[in-house]
């Protein structure tokens, strides 16, 4: 059974998620990190930064694989998860970019990427904490409904209504990439620790259906069930149908 948090708003869930990063890496300064995109962990990546800079934590050891990236952006394009990651959270905590994988969108090896990315985080040792944001259609990563709870990083077909949220980042809806590369169910699954964060009312069905729902494809939010150690961190609103 999950642990559910409700928070006041995004600041706090970001000073208390930022405050679980720092306890693990002064306890692991090796850390593994799973970073997602998005909105929604934001307010975690700048408490963290705060809390580095400011008590001047050692991160330079810190490792962090991210969830996801768009298939076919130019490279450099400003909201390549690559660039976002970059942007977010490498530079805000001073970390060593080569620390920090993304996994390729790259057209060309695009076949290989993905098992590629698996080796990395195995060799890595896994992730020692994951976070997790979750879309309207109940994604976790880019792993839309259908996807198998047992699912290994892949390339994966966007769902209009996910291009359709995400356009927001790009100058027309057309510019959204039709594919993206994610880490699998299974993937994230196997990282020690899940912090699923989620704020406002457009998310209250998807965490219902993940914090309580039945366990199925058709929610791929609903495979954090299966999962030992998790921790759901929400506002009121997206807390409002559980
Ligand atoms: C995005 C990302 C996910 C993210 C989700 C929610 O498209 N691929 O990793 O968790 O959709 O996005 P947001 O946090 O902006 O609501």
């Amino acid at each position: 059974m999950a642990e559910v948090i409700i928070v006041r708003d995004e600041q706090e869930a970001g000073r208390l998620v930022g405050d679980a990063i720092v306890d693990l890496v002064r306890t692991r300064p090796d850390a593994v990190l799973g970073l997602a995109t998005g909105s929604t962990p934001l307010a975690v990546y700048r408490h963290l930064a705060e809390r580095v800079r400011g008590d001047d934590i050692d991160v330079s050891r810190v490792r962090g694989f991210a969830l996801d990236e768009y298939v076919g952006l130019p490279a450099g394009h400003p909201e390549s998860y690559r660039r976002v990651i970059e942007r977010e959270v490498v530079e805000p905590l001073g970390l060593t970019p080569e620390n920090i994988r993304v996994p390729s969108g790259e057209l060309e090896g695009i076949e290989t990427a993905g098992e590629e990315y698996e080796a990395a985080i195995r060799a890595a040792g896994g992730v020692d904490l994951q976070i997790l944001g979750i879309g309207r259609t109940g994604h976790i990563g880019f792993n839309e409904p259908g996807s198998s709870l047992a699912s290994s990083t892949r390339v994966k077909t966007l769902t209009e209504e996910t291009r359709a949220d995400n356009a927001r980042f790009f100058a027309s809806p057309d510019e959204v990439p039709m594919h993206c590369i994610t880490q699998g169910i299974g993937t994230i699954l196997r990282a020690r620790h899940l912090v699923l964060l989620a704020f406002g009312e457009a998310k209250a069905a998807a965490v219902a259906a993940a914090v309580e729902g039945p366990v199925s494809t058709s929610a791929p939010g609903s495979a954090v069930q299966l999962h030992p150690h998790v921790t759901v961190v929400v506002d009121e609103a997206a807390a409002a149908s559980l």
